[in-house]
């Protein structure tokens, strides 16, 4: 079988687990062409760490994009939107982790992806359900709500917040932070930005996903409940995230679900929708 060949964006959590997985789990079906991050210090102790050498590290993100097949964007959503546009403007397949960069653009991916014969990759991420809302979407969705509930000193530093008066530590019972559309929801809590939108892009759009905020002290999981009200089945998720060790922002699962995906893309059978 030929590799496919891969160039990862942003060395962090997300993309140093997904390298190792690469070399270690997926040795036989791809192949790293080069890391990079703003931070080049990150790319190079990454490439020490699994091969002994910095080579792996390289400094444009042009470099990474012309040769790769696959480009693995873990960065940021203030550039996710443009490493997309740029990968698949040059015939190039993409999986895009910050997902809210993307919110709301789905069209633009199409079409873009359409034209030069390549392919986009979002992950699930931290959320279960995703499967059963694209089955469900595929006849009719009435209604889409996603709760997302969190230790009250996650929405530290949340400009909404701060502007609402709300004070975090003050909060001794569940609260109800935001409620309404996803499409407000990513643009005020960043840090919910990427659950969202990937029910978003899954479903319905961000204007007919509602979304609602809890702050519940006492809480240590990031916890996601998605239900869905359909004509071919009423759907109910929980997903109660445990943090990822290496950056307590990210849920382990979302980690791992991009593994998953990677195996979507390289093995040559798909299980689930
Ligand atoms: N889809 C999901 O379910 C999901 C879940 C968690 C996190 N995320 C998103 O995935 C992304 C990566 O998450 P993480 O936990 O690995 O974050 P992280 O902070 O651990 O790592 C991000 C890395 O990207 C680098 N970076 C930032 N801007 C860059 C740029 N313009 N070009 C190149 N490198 C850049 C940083 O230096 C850092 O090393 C984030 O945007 C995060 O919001 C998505």
């Amino acid at each position: 079988m030929r590799k496919k060949i891969i160039g990862i964006v942003g060395c962090g959590a997300i993309g140093s687990s997904l390298t190792k997985a690469i070399v270690k789990d997926f040795a036989k079906e791809a192949k790293l062409c080069g890391l990079y991050d703003l931070d080049k210090h990150k790319a190079e102790i990454l490439s020490r760490k699994l091969s002994g050498k910095p080579g792996l590290a390289v400094d444009s993100l042009g470099r990474i994009i012309r040769e790769s097949e696959l480009v693995i964007e873990a960065a940021s959503a203030n550039v996710s939107w443009n490493i997309a546009r740029a990968a698949l403007s040059s015939g190039k397949d993409v999986m895009i982790m910050s997902v809210g960069g993307v919110s709301g653009r789905l069209k633009q991916l199409r079409a873009l992806a359409g034209k030069n014969n390549s392919r986009v990759y979002i992950p699930s991420g931290a959320l279960s359900g995703i499967d059963a809302v694209k089955a469900a979407h595929a006849g009719r969705i009435d209604k889409v709500i996603l709760t997302t509930t969190k230790n009250p000193l996650s929405f530290k530093g949340v400009k909404y917040i701060v502007d609402k008066g709300i004070k975090l530590d003050k909060i001794k019972k569940e609260t109800v932070l935001f409620s309404g559309k996803a499409r407000d929801a990513v643009k005020y809590f960043p840090q919910n930005i990427n659950v969202a939108a990937v029910l978003s892009l899954a479903g319905v759009g961000e204007s007919k996903t509602l979304v609602k905020i809890i702050a519940s002290p006492g809480v240590s999981r990031n916890t996601h409940e998605v239900r869905v009200v359909s004509p071919a089945a009423n759907i109910f998720t929980r997903t109660e995230n445990v943090l990822h060790p290496d950056n307590p922002k990210t849920s382990f699962l979302a980690v791992l679900s991009a593994v998953a995906m990677l195996k979507h893309i390289l093995e040559p059978v798909v299980i689930g929708t």
